[in-house]
């Protein structure tokens, strides 16, 4: 029970966090394994993300590590759920159920081969680079099929035929973000507002669950879920690192990761920022979705992996955001899909969005937004002791 209501605290408010079995990282980046920038250093905005936890490895936390080792301790998580979601397997087809150390289980003796192999792969013809994964092979499943298969009808197999959408008039990175901050009312508009209170629901699994976002300029951000069996769950960020709390438990610190992906969810003026906070923007190739023709950009900066983010050539507006989870064993994406735009307070956002990773999806559609109601900073602080 418990640790469904953090998943769903930590999945609810949009933050790709990891927890205990729904580990989906983002952010900060194991440079030996992958070769990228540093970690702690994934400030995103304002926000000076990443202390604690971080520093320490994979061997100091866990009890048998000998395959991981130098990894940052909260990286396993995340490196777990990748290969559990690249094999379509649970945990315990690897592990004996609350003995994680143990070595039971034969899958996870090959696991640990599988890993040495991967990564002697990527050594020997991809310049170290993390091209090979679990997922390249397995593709979802324990056997990787290595014949392909016959037809199954005398139809002439078809390969999705993939009109490639026209480059267009090669607009610029500048005249893509300057059509987003107008698509949704203009600079001026958008600096007018600097509060945000969000209600509605959260749409998973067939059921619903009140939701409440509070959002406040220039980066703070908390999120509240009526939980049904009563008591709230909590994931915020208050301007510098992020949190995730249950009535009635202590709060809990986000791990680095977590919080570098949930600064970027608490980032009031995104549109404004996208320069800011991803040093490196340049433009992707145009992508559709859902038939609607997307501008692409691609976001970097130093200690986090790239973000993707599409824009309706259309309208200008961000239609959706992909982001990855970096660690040694490959990168675990978190899509964030946002609709249904409407104003609120002069300028626009979504009033629906979905985020989904391999192994969750969820929909937060809000029904009423206040803008520019006071709200106190203390309310994005994490509490000392229980959560009330
Ligand atoms: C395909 C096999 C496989 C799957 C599936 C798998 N693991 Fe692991 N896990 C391993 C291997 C191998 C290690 C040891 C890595 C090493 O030696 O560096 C490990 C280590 C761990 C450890 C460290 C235990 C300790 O104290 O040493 C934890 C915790 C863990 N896994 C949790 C999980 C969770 C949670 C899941 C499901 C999301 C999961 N694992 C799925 C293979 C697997
Ligand atoms: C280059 C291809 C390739 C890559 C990369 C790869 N595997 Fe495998 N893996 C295989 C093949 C092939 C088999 C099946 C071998 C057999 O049938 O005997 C297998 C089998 C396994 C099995 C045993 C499944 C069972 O049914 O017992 C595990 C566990 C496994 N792989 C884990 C991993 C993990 C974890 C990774 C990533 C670190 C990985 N593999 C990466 C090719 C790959």
């Amino acid at each position: 029970m418990h640790r469904r209501t953090i998943i769903f605290a930590a999945m609810a408010a949009g933050f790709a966090g990891w927890v205990p079995q729904a580990a989906v990282g983002q952010g900060a980046v194991g440079q030996a394994a992958v070769g990228q920038a540093a970690v702690g250093q994934a400030a995103v905005g304002h926000a000076a993300v990443g202390q604690s936890t971080e520093s320490k490895t994979a061997e100091q936390v866990f009890k048998n590590i000998t395959q991981l080792k130098g990894m940052p301790a909260d990286q396993l998580m995340p490196a777990m759920q990748f290969i559990a979601s690249s094999l379509g397997v649970d945990c315990t087809f690897c592990h004996v159920q609350g003995k994680m150390e143990a070595d039971d289980k034969g899958a996870k003796k090959t696991a640990r081969e599988m890993m040495a192999m991967a990564a002697e792969i990527n050594k020997a013809s991809f310049h170290g680079q993390l091209q090979v994964t679990c997922y390249s092979c397995h593709r979802g499943s324990a056997r990787p099929v290595n014949i392909p298969p016959v037809l199954e009808s005398d139809m002439t197999a078809k390969t999705e035929p993939r009109p490639t959408p026209p480059a267009g008039a090669g607009a610029t990175v500048d005249q893509i973000a300057e059509k987003y901050v107008t698509a949704l009312g203009g600079d001026e508009a958008i600096r007018k507002v600097t509060s945000r209170v969000l209600t509605g629901k959260i749409l998973t699994g067939g059921s619903e669950t009140p939701i409440e976002v509070i959002v406040k300029a220039p980066n703070k951000r908390i999120s509240v879920t009526h939980m049904s069996g009563g008591g709230e769950s909590y994931t915020a960020f208050d301007g510098t690192g992020g949190w995730l709390g249950n009535t009635g438990r202590p709060a809990r610190e986000m791990s680095a990761p977590e919080s570098g992906a949930s600064s970027l969810d608490a980032e009031f003026y995104l549109a404004l920022r996208l320069k800011e906070i991803f040093p490196q923007l340049r433009r992707g190739r145009p992508e559709e979705i859902g038939g609607v023709l997307c501008e692409t950009l691609i976001g970097s900066g130093p200690g986090r992996p790239p973000v993707r983010l599409y824009f309706d050539r259309n309208s200008g507006l961000l239609m959706r955001m992909v982001r990855y989870a970096e660690t040694p064993v490959g990168r675990n994406p978190t899509q964030i899909d946002y609709a249904d735009y409407r104003d609120a307070g002069g300028a626009k956002i979504p009033f629906r969005w979905t985020l989904s990773r391999p192994n969750g999806r969820f929909t937060i559609q809000i029904a009423e937004a206040k803008v520019n109601v006071p709200v106190d900073d203390a309310r994005f602080a994490k509490p000392a002791g229980d959560v009330k």
